[in-house]
Parts: structure tokens; sequence; C-alpha cells
């Protein structure tokens, strides 16, 4: 029998009422784990359970929390090979990126932890005597967050981690694909001793994440998602707030390869940025801009490699490429290859699902490859699955032009040789992640993660600024002078 969850709810498991499963996507008969399609009412509980559990950890010191949040990546640290397995069987990743996304939390539990002995601000001299002028962090009370499927453990991290060290209450809800993985990433936490009521995980479909954004309770919101859905999150937040939205949306990220490049290193590069995770990264190489003079090398060299990449079951070490999350999103991505040929793109390879023998039911699509102008629709959508567009230009400038003329700019990618071409590029770019001879996918802890464009609302994750959109900057002056001193004014009089 399968088991059942509730909502996680000041340290209780609260079911309510109807129920949603989460299911195998290689194996859609096999269900993970049955979860609670919960309403505005559950939210509402996690909100209130969320301020009463954030009001005493407001008290606790910042290096205490830190000391928490290293405790709970070592708990994920040693379940790390049974967390891969979950992420392999809820999201359909195949092990070794599974083992990735997990490694990924690890690595934010243990940055953030670090940052909670280091600088919260700036101190800066007062232009009066005697006075003392800072900046310090405050929590904002409750956050909520809306998290995806397809890093259904690092995602979580990223958000959960900041947040617990700047002081607040949580209420998580996770996508409908993969809530297991954000039960037992919660599990965690308590594991390394998070008081009961800090991080409210709330299941369902569209219903608890609305009633996050339009909480009157919660101060700030953060989404990881589509453009559309992130839309609909901030202004009903706005409508309600003004709150803090973070929006985290897609990429259409373009690797560019010049004439001089190292077509083995590119060639490697084309395969696990386009086709690792089954193309459903929101960092995922979308675009291959390559210079004529190689094109027709390089496309022949990727067609061939990703002809024999191995579809199948994402716990099986021999497999390269898992089953996208859905039959609808399987049918989505053909139809967007479809599309793409009926408006002149050529295909290379590819453009099918395909059944899989032993995962029946999953929906596989396979590897591929279109050569396509660029006005061709699918040059400039976001695809999320395992589709390459591969755009011919003649200079790094008619590169450049191609990787900006799109509405995202997560990240981008630039194979060469030759130093003062690569850096042109970085310069040029318009994402918020850039690449030297690596793709566009694999981007670090340290380093904040987001994008321009319509790919984000100027937040970033990770990095010494993940912090800030879960807290509140504070301007204090402390004055010891003993007497009234008036900036601006005591030290330039009138003439
Ligand atoms: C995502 O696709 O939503 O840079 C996140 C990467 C990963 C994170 C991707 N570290 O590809």
């Amino acid at each position: 029998m399968t088991a059942a969850y509730g909502n996680r709810i000041g340290g209780a498991s609260l079911s309510a009422g109807t129920t949603f499963d989460s299911v195998n996507p290689a194996h859609p008969t096999e269900v993970v784990g049955t979860f609670p399609d919960s309403d505005a009412s559950a939210v509402g509980d996690a909100v209130a359970a969320a301020a009463e559990a954030q009001r005493r950890w407001a008290e606790v010191p910042v290096p205490a929390r830190g000391d928490l949040i290293a405790r709970a990546a070592d708990v994920i640290a040693a379940r790390k090979g049974e967390l891969a397995r979950l992420v392999a069987t809820e999201a359909g990743k195949i092990l070794v990126e599974a083992g990735g996304d997990v490694q990924e939390a690890v690595d934010m539990g243990r940055f953030v932890a670090g940052q909670s002995r280091g600088p919260l601000g700036t101190t800066v001299p007062s232009e009066l005597g005697r006075k003392m002028a800072y900046t310090t962090r405050a929590p904002i009370g409750v956050v909520g967050m809306i998290t995806p499927w397809n890093f259904p453990v690092a995602i979580p991290s990223w958000k959960v981690f900041p947040a617990l060290l700047a002081g607040n209450g949580i209420v998580l809800k996770p996508s409908e694909h993969a809530p297991l993985c954000a039960e037992r990433f919660a599990e965690c936490l308590e594991e390394a001793g998070l008081p009961a009521g800090l991080l409210n995980v709330v299941h369902g479909h569209g219903d608890p994440g609305a009633a996050i954004a339009t909480h009157p309770g919660v101060g700030a919101v953060s989404f990881t998602g589509s453009v559309p859905t992130g839309r609909k999150v901030a202004s009903a937040a706005m409508a309600v707030g003004p709150k803090v939205v973070s929006l985290e949306l897609g990429g259409k990220n373009a690797m560019v390869v010049l004439a001089d490049a190292d077509l083995d290193l590119a060639l490697d590069g084309a395969l696990f940025g386009a086709f690792g995770t089954a193309g459903q990264r929101c960092t995922s190489t979308s675009r291959l801009v390559v210079h004529e003079a190689v094109a027709d090398e390089l496309v022949s060299r990727i067609a061939e490699r990703a002809a024999a990449l191995r579809l199948g079951d994402p716990t099986d070490p021999a497999t390269d490429v898992g089953p996208v999350i859905d039959r609808w999103a399987g049918e989505r991505i053909v139809a967007m290859v479809d599309r793409a040929v009926a408006e002149g793109a050529e295909l290379v390879l590819g453009g099918s699902a395909v059944d899989v023998d032993g995962c029946e039911g999953g929906t596989f699509v396979r590897p591929t490859v279109l050569r396509a102008e660029r006005e061709v629709s699918i040059a400039r959508t976001e695809v999320f699955g395992p589709v390459l567009t591969v755009l011919t230009v003649s200079s790094l400038d008619e590169a450049v032009d191609v990787v900006n003329e799109v509405e995202y700019g997560l990240s981008a990618a630039v194979y060469t040789r030759d130093v003062n071409e690569a850096l042109r590029a970085v310069d040029a770019f318009d994402t918020g992640i850039v690449y030297v001879n690596a793709p566009t996918i694999g981007a670090e802890i340290p380093l904040p993660f987001g994008g321009t464009k319509h790919t984000g609302n100027g937040f970033r994750e990770a990095g010494a600024r993940g912090i800030e959109q879960f807290s509140q900057v504070k301007a204090v002056y402390v004055d010891y002078s003993g007497r009234l001193q008036k900036a601006q004014i005591d030290t330039n009089p009138l003439p």
C-alpha cells in the first residue's frame, strides 16, 4: 500500500480532505505517495504556525541559526543516496543528476551556515562625531515559497536555508510532481533539530500557491517556475501587498561556438547542456549558435552522439536520458517541434516520443536537433524538453545579437580559444550567468543564480545576496554624543 502523507503544519502532519497521487514519471502507474490536495485554509493554518514559531526563532542568534543549518546539511549529506533515489523515482532525473540535485542542497546549507558568521551589513563613518552608522538585516516574518519539481531538493534549499538564516518562518508549497522530495527535505531539517512550526509544507495544486501569494500574513513570496505563473503570483501578491516578490522564471539559453573552438569540448558541452535532465532545467542549452565554418561538422557529430543516448528508467545507471515529467509535457514538446518544422525548421534528429521497454506509460522524448532560422518560434520560446535548436552565424557580433534577442536572460555560454573574443562575449551577453568553454548548466552555490529580462525581477538566489529576498535591510544610527546633532546642517551651515 502506498504511504499517505499530510501537510506539515506546526510540527504535526495534517490531512486535508481530498488527495492526489505523486507518481513515478517512468512508471506512471506506480504511486510514490498520496498527498493532501489542499486549499487556502491549510495555508492559513500554516501561516499561523509559522508566525508563532518565527517569534522565538528571531531571538536565536544568527550563528546558532547557522549551526542548525549546518547540521541539516550534514543530515542531507548522510541521506544523499536515499534522497537521490527518491529524486530519480519521483522527478525522473537520472541517478547522477539526482545526486547533483541533493548535493546542491548540501552545498547551499554549508554555504549559508558559513554566512552566519560573516557580515550582515556595512558600517560607514558618520558625518557627525560620536555617531555610528551601519546596516543590518531584519527578518521579514513569514515567507512563502512555491517551488518546481525539476530541482526538487536543491531549489527548496536555495530558498529555505537563507530564509531561516534571516530569521523567518516558512510556508513551502512544493510542486505536485515532487511532494515527497519536499517532505523528505523538511524531515532532514527536523532531524537536525529545527523547531516545530518554522518550516511548514502545504501540498496541492494551484490553490495553496495562490493562497500563499495573497495571504496578508505572508510578507514575501519566492517563486520559481514559468513566466505566466510568475506573473500571476506577482500580481496577486501586489494586489494585497505590496509584498516582496522574488521570481525565478524561464530561460532560452544559448551556447555560442566560434570557429576556433575546441569542437570536442563543445560537443560534450552541447550534449550535456541540451539533453541532461531531459532538457528540463531552466538553464538547459536550448540554442546552439554556431559559426558557419564549423556548423555542419558540429551538428553532425551532435546528432550522431545524441542518437546513441540511452533512454530509460532513471534509476538504471546505464540510462542517459530519463522521461519528461508527464504525458502533457511530452505532447507539448512534440507539438513545438512539429510547429517548428511547419515554420521551416529542418529536423536533424528525433522530434517524437518513443516507448521504452520496461517503462510502460512513461513519456520519453527522443533527443531532438533542429536547424532553424532565427525567426522560427522555437528559436525564441522556452521548450523545457530535450530539444536543441541550431542557428548559424558568421561572426561573434551576430552571435551576440542572437543570444540577446529573446525575452529571457538566464544563462549563456561561449566556446572559443581566443581570450579577447571570450571576454567580449562575457561583456555583451545580456544574461545573469555566463560560461566560457562550459555549457549553460551547472551553476555553483557561492555565486548568485538568476537572470535578466523576463527571467526574473532582479533578485538572485544563492551567492552572497541570496539572503536579500528574505530579509529587510535596516539602516541604524547610534548617537552617543549626548546632544542633538543634525546631519547635513551642523557640518554645512548656510553660508
Ligand atoms: C534550474 O534549472 O531550475 O545551473 C536550476 C544549473 C543547476 C541549477 C538549475 N545548478 O543547471
